[in-house]
């Protein structure tokens, strides 16, 4: 066991490491998943990016592998299909297209399947065997830990719980055109829908300091921060929305924990506090006041980094 590469790939940012068999990270990057409409320049340009740490830490034969997490990643298949958020549509042979370039194994799972992976091993869910990591990002994702194990189902899919209606006849998804899905309004995407909405029925909101394209999770976020009413109601409809999502979730599987991940846990309790509310609130009471609702205790992207890295070393 030497050295593997570990790859997130999310609908903006993809992040990787290099990482040994210890889990520590030896070296860490990231490039704009959005610049490459062409997955083939993507897998090009990761390649440039990450061939000179490989060289500098190891040797041809110390370098065991690659794994990766990446929305709607099927790992009996290693494929990459139909993906809402990412540019390449269809089905694509993402592992197999890895091996060609990299000259050495691939195996994927998807990313947030990955980050439950890191977390479980080296992070907040350590000695856990059945939890629920939600990522909240460009999209929702989620990896379902039971018994000791990830769900993956019939066919390598399962866990999409941000795809799981929250509001039938609502929001309707940009991508898959369902109609009020947990990611149309608890991903940073679907923050800033509902943000650009409620500043039109507030003009005196902060938030309506901001042109229409600069309105993102981040900018209500800081408005929060400053004090902005509108912007603190944005992150409690939110939580709201994940809350009652979650206490679904509780009741499907039991899990000990759930954790939260993802660049939209960094509005912390503006997010956390109506989410736990409406989470206990819904929850038939033999589930009540026992789940525990934790942000991801891992760097951002590590966890699935050293998730998807671990892969490589599965039996
Ligand atoms: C995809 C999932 C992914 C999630 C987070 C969703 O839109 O369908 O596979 O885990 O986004 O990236
Ligand atoms: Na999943």
């Amino acid at each position: 066991k030497q050295v593997a590469l570990g790859v997130d790939i999310g609908g903006t940012n993809t992040k990787y490491g290099l990482v040994n068999h210890r889990g520590e990270i030896l070296e860490k990057g990231s490039l704009k998943t959005e610049e490459y409409p062409d997955v083939e320049d993507f897998i090009n340009a990761l390649y440039d990016k990450v061939s000179p740490l490989i060289m500098k830490h190891c040797g041809q034969r110390q370098f065991d592998g690659i794994g990766v997490g990446a929305p709607n990643a099927n790992y009996y298949t290693g494929t990459i299909e139909q993906a809402p958020n990412l540019h390449w549509k269809g089905i694509v042979p993402f592992a197999k297209m890895m091996t060609d370039k990299f000259d050495v194994p691939c195996k994927m799972t998807n990313d947030a399947n990955a980050a439950a992976l890191g977390e479980m091993m080296f992070g907040a869910a350590r000695g856990m065997k059945d939890f629920i990591m939600m990522t909240l990002g460009t999209g929702v994702g989620s990896g379902i830990i039971s018994n000791g194990k990830l769900i993956y189902g019939h066919d390598g899919f399962a866990g999409e719980l941000g795809h799981t209606i929250v509001k039938p006849g609502g929001r309707k998804h940009w991508s898959t055109g369902s109609e009020g899905s947990l990611e149309a309004y608890a991903s940073a995407t679907g923050i800033t829908i509902t943000a650009k909405k409620m500043r039109a029925e507030f003009p005196n909101s902060m938030l309506n300091d901001y042109p229409e394209e600069e309105v993102n999770s981040k900018v209500v976020f800081e408005c929060a921060t400053k004090g902005d009413p509108v912007a603190i109601e944005v992150f409690r409809y939110t939580g709201q929305k994940l809350g009652e999502a979650l206490a679904n979730f509780v009741m499907f599987s039991s899990p000990e924990a759930i954790l939260l991940f993802g660049g939209v846990i960094k509005a912390g309790d503006f997010i956390m506090k109506p989410t736990k509310l409406h989470m206990e609130r819904n929850l038939f009471p033999i589930f009540r006041n026992k789940v525990k609702l934790v942000f991801s205790e891992l760097d951002e992207a590590d966890a699935a980094i050293l998730g998807a890295s671990a892969l490589v070393w599965e039996k």
